[in-house]
């Protein structure tokens, strides 16, 4: 009797753990996808590039509301690339280091949605 029940109660713990290991994993690839770009933005670009894209000099980040979103792609194509924007010879250190650190929190971002968004909202005509 006793060994039936440990049986039983091990066949429950291989059960469990068979069976949160799957939910898990899908559950980590949802909230990758979870995050829309405004909230991409507010979250990790609004502190350098202001709240509507006007620019922080305290951060040294540029204001993004003058640059049309065709521009503004190619500028994140570039810095999600990691290389160093050879059109304008400029570093994108800073940036580079942000985009790991976005990528690392699973807030990876498309950057022609991304563009769009910021034309659309923040562009001053
Ligand atoms: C830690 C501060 C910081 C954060 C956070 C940050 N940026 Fe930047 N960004 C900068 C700086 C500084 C520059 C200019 C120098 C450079 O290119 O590295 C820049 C440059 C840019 C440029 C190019 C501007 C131009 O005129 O070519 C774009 C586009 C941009 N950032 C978008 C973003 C987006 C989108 C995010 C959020 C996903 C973001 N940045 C987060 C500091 C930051």
């Amino acid at each position: 009797m006793q060994i039936r029940k440990i049986a039983f109660l091990g066949l429950l713990v291989y059960a469990f753990v068979g069976c949160s290991d799957k939910p898990v994993e899908s559950k980590e690839s949802t909230i990758e996808k979870k995050y829309t770009v405004e909230e991409i933005y507010t979250q990790m670009c609004a502190k350098c590039h202001g709240a509507k894209a006007e620019g922080n000099p305290m951060k040294k980040g540029p204001s993004l509301n003058e640059e049309t979103a065709h521009e503004l792609e190619i500028s994140l194509y570039d810095l999600k690339n990691g290389g160093t924007n050879q059109s304008s010879g400029s570093s994108n250190e800073v940036m580079e280091h942000n985009m790991q650190k976005i990528i690392d929190k699973g807030m990876d971002y498309d950057p022609k949605e991304m563009a769009e968004y910021i034309y659309k909202n923040f562009n001053k005509k």
